[in-house]
């Protein structure tokens, strides 16, 4: 019996029957098939910072703790990086800013691993994972065998994969990013474009910027438990943008190909009277409206009961289905 409360970032009461440490990729065929003949469900856990684990699990959690990293150079201005898939992201974009590498800066501080990255195809400021993606290694569950993803098998799109499109298929082993040695700073986002003709404009110095916008507006998982954005930002036809933007013309939008508008599902959960909304042990962040927060002691259903709450407050007021962003285990 395994007390995963600790181990996601919501906080959330979570137990597993069962819980093995993976530090080896040779593990997995042979756990793979133990709970095969045992008939019990085995999922993996990475840095339990984008899940909504279940109250009890009744069957075997496995905790990727791949580790090592490296860099290989391609070229004059070319650098691989590979990293096993439990190093902690945060760490990895740390350890090639401090190579003077640059490229992943505006991804800093996102927490979870670097297996998990690519799941949800992590972004942040102007920025995201298939931007510097070069290919990973998967485990591949339904034939056994270890296969490799180029980019475009990935099936990258907003907070989107191939991966978590089929959620018990892969196992993520390890990535690898290709970084160049002639940066261009990624400046275009709000609160980076003051950074643009700094004289000491460096990967470090955007980091830095990062860090400090994140901290300022997200909540720290550490002092209060939260899976980050807890809803993508909804992608809608314009006819369905329009009234929106016809009642608050200062309405965040973001025009995206094919005639659609990306809207800010913080905005609307915060113009729908929920920013600070408390319901039960969790609510909504009075700091930044698209971050659930547990205030001490939930479970799976009480973030399940918000959530519902949430996308039917917004559905009304705006007439926008929100999508949940973390994946319920
Ligand atoms: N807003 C409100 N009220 C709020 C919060 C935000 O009106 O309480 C408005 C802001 O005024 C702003 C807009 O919503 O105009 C966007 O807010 P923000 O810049 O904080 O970004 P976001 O769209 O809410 C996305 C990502 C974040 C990422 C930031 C920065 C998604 C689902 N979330 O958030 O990623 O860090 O942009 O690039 O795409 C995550 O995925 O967990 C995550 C934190």
């Amino acid at each position: 019996d395994l007390d995963l409360s600790t181990r996601n970032t919501l906080a959330l009461r979570a137990r597993s029957r069962f819980g093995l440490e993976i530090t080896e990729a040779e593990m997995l065929p042979a756990l793979f098939e133990y709970a095969a003949g045992q008939g019990l469900p085995v999922r993996v856990l990475g840095g339990g910072s984008n899940v909504v684990l279940s109250e009890v699990f009744e069957g075997i959690t496995a905790l990727l703790a791949l580790s090592g990293r490296r860099t290989r150079e391609e070229s004059d201005t070319q650098v691989l990086v590979e990293a096993a898939a439990g190093e902690t992201w945060h760490d990895l974009v740390t350890w090639t800013v401090d190579q003077g590498l640059g490229g992943l800066e505006n991804l800093a501080l996102i927490p979870g691993t670097a297996g998990a990255a690519p799941v949800q195809n992590i972004g942040a400021y102007g920025a995201e994972l298939a931007d510097y993606f070069h290919s990973l290694d998967a485990y591949d569950r339904q034939t056994g065998e270890t296969a490799v993803f180029d980019r475009a098998e990935c099936g990258f799109a907003y907070r989107d994969s191939r991966f978590k499109q089929q959620p018990n298929r892969y196992v993520v082993l390890a990535i690898r990013l290709a970084l160049t040695r002639h940066w261009r700073p990624n400046l275009g986002f709000a609160g980076l474009s003051e950074l643009s003709g700094s004289a000491d404009l460096s990967p470090r110095l955007v980091m830095d910027r990062v860090i400090a916008l994140r901290t300022s507006k997200l909540p720290d998982w550490r002092v209060n438990p939260n899976a980050g954005s807890f809803f993508q930002n909804p992608i809608v036809p314009i006819e369905a943008a329009e009234p929106i933007l016809a009642e608050f013309p200062a309405a965040p939008s973001y025009p995206q190909p094919d005639g659609l508008t990306k809207l800010s599902a913080g905005w609307l959960i915060e113009k729908s009277g929920l920013k600070g909304f408390r319901m039960g042990p969790v609510g909504m962040s009075e700091r930044h409206a698209l971050v659930v927060v547990n205030h001490g002691g939930a479970t799976q259903s009480d973030v399940a009961a918000l959530a519902s709450h949430v996308k039917s407050a917004v559905k009304d007021r705006f007439g926008v289905l929100l999508h949940e962003e973390p994946i319920f285990l």
